[in-house]
């Protein structure tokens, strides 16, 4: 069975956990294949709430391998911090495999996103300062530390002490820190989370590869989302990783041809986190009412996340650039009160129409929503369970989306326990 991807269509915090859920059935290998703990995967298995930030929510189920891929910017206390609090739950990490290619966030990542974003002031990015830009840099510039170094204690050191003098420089220099002990550093890596984490060190690519000659399912799981890549997203608003498809194939290890399914998710309304444009972005009564009917405060930083219609140029364009062949469309529940909603369906700007993503985006600054009213359906669709069952209004709201967005929908979610989504073949 060749592999699956699973990515967020629009600006991250879509609901992946949920389906990873319905998907772990089949698989048997869920690989993280880029960004750091920024991410939160909400996950209910058997009505028990995991939340988790750094491993693949495969790690929930006895059967599956969960991989930490070379893609992926590590943090090994908080890696360790996390493994230990499931494990307390009574869930076993013992399988966890992480690739020795990973690069590590090292103290100095984290305290350079933080003094960074305090830099840039009003400009600030939003980031969720736990190190990933500053790590992903190090990675672009050939001087980060990856997860096989803490194999390696003369090399470890030979590379801390060479980027430290740097790093140091710039905390004295440019924002007049002390610097930091790279035998402190080097007594946490080494001494403390090297022993810990050892055995889960290894071949990731390897792994892969022979799940997939043995045609075991291989799923490919995307954190924070489409608007957020570093190459496709609203720049510099983004993170500084690949959550598209493509990234899968980098930050796995694996080949294009390899893929058989990738599967888009979206809201049934848009949320953001952090800076940057959002040309459907409600405000007033209707955005309090999103946030507070979808609990829209992020599960990692406790932020409120900025609410807004659903907005299928966006989503039409995630269908190209990931190549979806299906889009899952979560928290319709949230919008049961609404008397009318509202889908931006093309946007104006400078006197011309735009259909799809404008290139440049100072367009996307400036443009103005084409909206198309949808009449709400006012009743619970918190306990559907089969797709003629759904009022009839949300049936065509959910048609409308997959028209207007270019894919078929094949499941809805009506709230947050597992039970709680509805497969659908709505094209
Ligand atoms: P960074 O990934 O911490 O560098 O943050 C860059 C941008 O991505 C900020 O706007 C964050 O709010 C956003 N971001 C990062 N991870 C997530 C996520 O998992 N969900 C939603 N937004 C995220």
């Amino acid at each position: 069975m060749p592999a699956t991807i699973l990515i967020g269509a629009q600006w991250g915090d879509e609901g992946k956990g949920k389906l990873t859920d319905l998907l772990a059935k089949e698989m048997e290998v869920v690989v993280r294949y880029q960004g750091g703990h920024n991410a939160g995967h909400t996950v209910v298995v058997d009505s028990e709430r995991f939340a988790l930030q750094l491993l693949p929510s495969g790690v929930l189920y006895p059967h599956i391998t969960p991989v930490i891929g070379n893609g992926v910017v590590v943090d090994p206390k908080v890696l360790i911090e996390e493994m230990d609090a499931l494990e307390a739950r009574g869930v076993d990490c013992s399988r966890l495999v992480i690739s020795g290619s990973a690069h590590l966030i090292m103290p100095y990542h984290q305290e350079l996103d933080a003094l960074t974003e305090r830099y840039l002031g009003k400009n600030r990015l939003g980031t969720t300062k736990r190190g990933i830009g500053p790590a992903y840099a190090d990675k672009a510039a050939r001087v980060g530390l990856r997860v096989q170094d803490l194999l390696d204690p003369k090399i470890f050191r030979q590379k801390l002490d060479v980027v430290l003098k740097e790093k140091n420089l710039i905390l004295a220099k440019v924002y007049n820190r002390l610097g930091l002990s790279a035998a402190d550093i080097a007594g946490a890596y080494l001494d403390q989370y090297a022993p810990r984490l050892a055995p889960q060190i290894g071949d990731s690519v390897g792994l892969v590869h022979e799940a997939l000659a043995r045609g075991a399912g291989v799923l490919l799981e995307g954190a924070q989302a489409t608007f957020l890549d570093l190459d496709h997203g609203t720049y510099p608003f983004v993170t500084s990783s690949n959550p598209v498809a493509g990234g899968a194939c980098t930050g796995a290890g694996i080949g294009p041809r390899h893929i058989s399914r990738v599967i888009g998710i979206a809201k049934a309304y848009m949320t953001r986190v952090g800076a940057g444009p959002f040309p459907t972005e409600v405000a007033g009564e209707e955005g309090d009412a999103l946030v507070a009917r979808g609990h829209e405060w992020g599960t990692n930083t406790g932020r409120r996340r900025r609410t807004g219609w659903f907005d299928a140029v966006m989503v039409r364009h995630a269908v190209r650039l990931n190549s979806l062949d299906e889009l899952v469309i979560t928290k319709l529940d949230v919008l049961d009160t609404f008397e009318k909603l509202k889908v931006c369906v093309a946007y104006e700007a400078g006197g011309k129409r735009y259909e799809q993503l404008p290139w440049h985006q100072s367009v996307l600054y400036e443009a103005v929503p084409v909206y198309e009213e949808l009449p709400g359906w006012r009743c619970e669709t918190t306990r559907v369970q089969h797709e003629d069952d759904l009022p009839g209004p949300a049936r065509k709201y959910l048609g409308f989306l997959a028209e207007q967005s270019g894919a078929p929908i094949s499941y809805v979610g009506v709230g947050p326990e597992r039970a709680q989504v509805v497969a659908l073949n709505v094209r």
